[in-house]
């Protein structure tokens, strides 16, 4: 086996780096090692991350059945073991197969007229002079978009509980020093409802109680002409034609709550951040949605192109799922001229390939027109990940986030309450704005074009 080199740093060390300060300690690894380097233990399970695009390109175009899953334990503590980010092989392809029609083409359109609501709804609480938790905001609009998407839930007792038990679940779990609990086994002691890990046990029953009570409802009268994601799982059968378990399907929906709505909520805080840091960004990008006729559709919003590259540069600079999900090798794979031995877990790392000064100039510069004057390949931009174990919401987040900044911009004037540069924490898997990132409600755009169109 040849492995890239790594630091020889005690194996707490390394835990506690990659808890508290991920981003910092890859910005050092990739300052003193390049292209490739090793952590964890070098003879049992090492760790590779790779940031050199040809590596990612090499991990993307392997075989499927060579890797399995590796995600950390804590994954599966809040999603379940029969999720669709744990499974591999086979069912976990089957899974996928399941799951991710209503996030593409006509099905995903469909949401569209949703998010514009949601959007308008949240919206309509502003008043003129009040300021705001950016975050907060944003992932209110994505917990109900992704709560009415997949559970066809728009109102009521259980959607409303739903509602506030994952806000305080995902507050239970989102501190460094709480995710702590999720990463370090040893400290998940619970002493009650008011510990760390009580809590976190206490919100997953409920979490469980609300979702099993759904399914069973649901399950009572299927109705097929539903659009919700539900339904559609309900009605899936296998390839023995028996129906998914109540298990299974739990599984899913809380892997697609999680995965579904906190990282567009901290995408959409960081390009209104970038949109409100960057004067001449917020000229170009108001004056482009000022262009949209009153008959467009939400199709022609999300194809318009200074817009999209607003979005593509924010997750360009704030990957916030800082790397590909991790794949264990299940027989020998050679990478780049080193050569991995089974057991080994292979990590894009794609913050690092994001800031490679080859293929992003002025890396740390929040500049859209990169995207304007050049493609980049699915190896050199991966914001989603890639290959077998792709974003399955890759397009619907897409879509979400110029559709909600298309709407906010079109209406309001808004403002940075602090013109600071912004530094992101460590958010259970991911990394996100932290929720002082504050902005003014200034008052009303003249043009309030889009509104009446979406
Ligand atoms: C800006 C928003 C989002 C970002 C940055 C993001 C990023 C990612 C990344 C990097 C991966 C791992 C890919 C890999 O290992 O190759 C992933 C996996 C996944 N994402 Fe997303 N995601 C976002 C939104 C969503 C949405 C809206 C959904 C669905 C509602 C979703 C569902 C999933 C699922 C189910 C997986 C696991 C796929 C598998 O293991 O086969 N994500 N996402």
């Amino acid at each position: 086996m040849k492995l890239p080199d790594g630091p020889r740093i005690p194996p707490w060390l390394e835990t506690i780096q990659l808890i508290v300060r991920p981003l910092e300690f890859f910005d050092e690894l990739g300052e003193r090692y390049g292209d490739a380097f090793t952590l964890g233990d070098r003879n049992n399970s090492p760790v590779v991350y790779l940031n050199h695009p040809q590596g990612i390109k090499e991990i993307f175009a392997a075989d499927p059945n060579l890797f399995g899953s590796a995600s950390p334990i804590h994954v599966e503590t809040i999603v379940g073991k029969h999720s669709l980010a744990i499974t591999d092989g086979e069912l976990h392809q089957r899974q996928r197969r399941l799951l991710m029609p209503p996030f593409h083409g006509e099905r995903m359109r469909a949401y569209g007229q949703l998010i514009c609501d949601i959007t308008e709804q949240v919206m309509a609480k502003w008043t003129i002079g009040q300021v705001f938790s950016v975050r907060s905001v944003m992932q209110e609009i994505t917990l109900r978009v992704i709560l009415q998407a997949v559970f066809g839930l728009h109102q009521g007792q259980r959607y409303e509980q739903l509602r506030q038990l994952l806000g305080s679940f995902l507050d239970a779990v989102s501190s460094t020093l709480k995710a702590s609990l999720l990463f370090i086994p040893a400290l998940r002691w619970d002493l009650g409802a008011w510990s760390p890990w009580g809590q976190f046990v206490r919100l997953r029953q409920q979490i469980d109680q609300l979702l099993y009570s759904e399914i069973h409802e649901r399950r009572q009268s299927i109705e097929a002409s539903r659009t919700d994601i539900l339904t559609l799982l309900l009605m899936a059968r296998d390839d023995v034609g028996q129906p998914m378990s109540d298990v299974e399907l739990r599984d899913q929906l809380l892997t697609l709550l999680f995965a579904g709505h906190e990282t567009t909520a901290s995408a959409l805080t960081l390009a209104l951040y970038w949109i409100h840091y960057l004067p001449e960004v917020k000229r170009k990008l108001e004056s482009e949605i000022d262009t949209i006729r009153t008959d467009a559709d939400p199709s022609f919003i999300a194809r318009l192109p200074y817009l999209t590259a607003v979005c593509q540069e924010t997750l360009r600079l704030h990957p916030i799922a800082f790397q590909t999900n991790p794949r264990k090798l299940k027989a020998p794979l050679e990478i780049m001229s080193y050569q991995f031995d089974p057991g080994t877990i292979l990590v894009g790392l794609t913050y690092l390939t994001h800031k490679r000064e080859d293929l992003y100039p002025q890396p740390t510069r929040f500049h859209p027109e990169r995207f304007l004057t050049r493609q980049f390949a699915p190896y050199e931009y991966l914001p989603f990940g890639g290959g077998n174990r792709s974003c399955i919401g890759m397009a619907f987040a897409q879509f979400e986030m110029k559709l909600v900044l298309a709407k906010i911009l079109s209406y309001w004037q808004l403002a940075l309450v602090e013109q600071r540069p912004v530094k992101l924490v460590r958010h259970t898997v991911a990394v996100a704005p932290p929720n002082s990132l504050r902005m003014l409600v200034n008052g009303q755009r003249q043009s309030q074009k889009v509104l009446s169109v979406l």
